[in-house]
């Protein structure tokens, strides 16, 4: 016992290394360790690789669940982790004939709280909440940044748009969430809107009218923000902070009136506005969708994204705009559906 108990010390110090002993000559876990309860009637070898296993699969070290006395039940992330240990050999047991088809990796992915929410690039950057970060405060500072809080009245941009590879020449009418797209194909224009109660595209099959319901993601994939009114509004508001692009950014979350969790993230320096992310609800669990906003430039005295890039699980698109006008009499037609198509 006491061999048993020197090899496994020296393999804990090297940190990897396999314990050198052969299979029928290993004391249980138990009697080489001192306080084991998840791991009763396995071999003492067995213990540290699956340690090694836990760790790397939240990508924390030793020590997000042990003090300097590894028998020592002193951390909750150690009590966390046995009830995780016996969760998922019981979904396994259940579900798979008891092979480690669930594990902590499955879940946990490299973060100590899982993701529960449909993969999209970007979505690893998180944000803390934090009680000093005053979401009002964040607001107004987005509000000097661009230089109005108010809603421009409209716009008419000129640009290109990157879809799955293609790029194609881009005319855009907007007029608070209202917008009106062109792209130039080879063959022929393609053309999609929203007037406020529904969307609209043109295919090949004709024009596709949709109602609200259904356009929400396609219409906050083009959404263009001018300033703090522009922004959709949200109840049970809270500040945070983040990293993005090795950034401080200040973080504004809260829920919007059909349900979907928002977050916006303005950079801490600029104060503009840099990546809004939305997680929309479903029955079975949420679905994101990210906004970047980059390339600022001054447009009649407003400070406007020039660049949209927007990430969903099945791609991204890139909205480059090269000119932009504000356009205070857009004429309203122009966001509903083409009449005669
Ligand atoms: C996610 C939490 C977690 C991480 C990370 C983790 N451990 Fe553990 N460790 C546990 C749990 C839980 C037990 C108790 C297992 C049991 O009850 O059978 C344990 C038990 C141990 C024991 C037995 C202590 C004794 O005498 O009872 C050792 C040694 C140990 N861990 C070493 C490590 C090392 C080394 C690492 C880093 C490579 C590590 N652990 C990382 C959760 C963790
Ligand atoms: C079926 C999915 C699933 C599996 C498998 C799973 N976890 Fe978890 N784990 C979760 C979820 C979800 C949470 C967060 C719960 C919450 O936030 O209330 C969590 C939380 C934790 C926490 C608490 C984190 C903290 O910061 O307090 C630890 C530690 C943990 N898991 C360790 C593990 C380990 C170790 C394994 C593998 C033995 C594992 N989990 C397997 C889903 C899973």
């Amino acid at each position: 016992m006491r061999r048993g108990y020197a090899l496994l010390i020296v393999s804990l110090t090297g940190l990897g290394g396999a314990i050198a002993l052969p299979g029928q000559d290993q004391p249980n876990a138990e009697t080489a360790f001192k306080n084991i309860t998840s791991f009763k009637g396995e071999k003492a070898g067995t213990v540290i690789p699956a340690m090694e296993f836990m760790s790397a699969s939240l990508k924390v070290e030793c020590s997000f669940c042990h003090t300097s006395d590894y028998s020592s039940d002193a951390k909750e992330e150690k009590k966390s982790a046995r009830e995780m240990i016996a969760m998922q050999r019981e979904i396994n047991k259940k579900n798979f004939g008891g092979r480690n088809q669930i594990t902590c990796a499955t879940c946990h992915a490299g973060h100590t709280h899982p993701i529960n929410l449909a993969p999209v690039t970007g979505l690893e950057v998180r944000a803390r909440r934090s009680q000093t970060v005053k979401p009002e405060e964040v607001l107004a500072a987005y509000g000097k940044a661009v230089g109005t809080a108010k809603a421009l009245p409209g716009l008419h941009l000129k640009g290109t748009s990157l879809a799955k590879g293609v790029k194609s020449p881009l005319e855009a009418f907007y007029s608070g969430n209202k917008f009106a797209y062109t792209s130039k194909t080879a063959k022929e224009d393609e053309k999609q809107g929203f007037n406020g109660t529904v969307g609209w595209f043109t295919s090949p099959e004709g024009l596709k009218v949709i109602p609200i319901q259904y356009v929400a993601q396609s219409v906050n994939q083009k959404v263009l923000f001018t300033g703090p009114d522009s922004l959709p509004k949200i109840t049970n508001t809270s500040g945070g902070t983040a990293k993005l692009d090795g950034k401080d950014s200040l973080v504004v979350m809260g829920t919007m009136e059909d349900k979907t969790r928002l977050t916006l993230y303005f950079d801490k320096v600029s104060g503009l506005l840099s990546r809004v992310t939305y997680a929309y609800p479903s029955i079975l669990g949420s679905t994101a969708q990210i906004n970047d906003y980059s390339n600022y430039k001054k447009v009649n005295g407003v400070l406007l994204p020039m660049m949209l890039v927007n990430r969903t699980s099945w791609g991204d698109t890139v909205q480059e705009f090269k000119s932009a006008k504000v356009d205070e009499k857009i004429d309203a037609t122009v966001f509903d559906p083409p009449k005669g198509k």
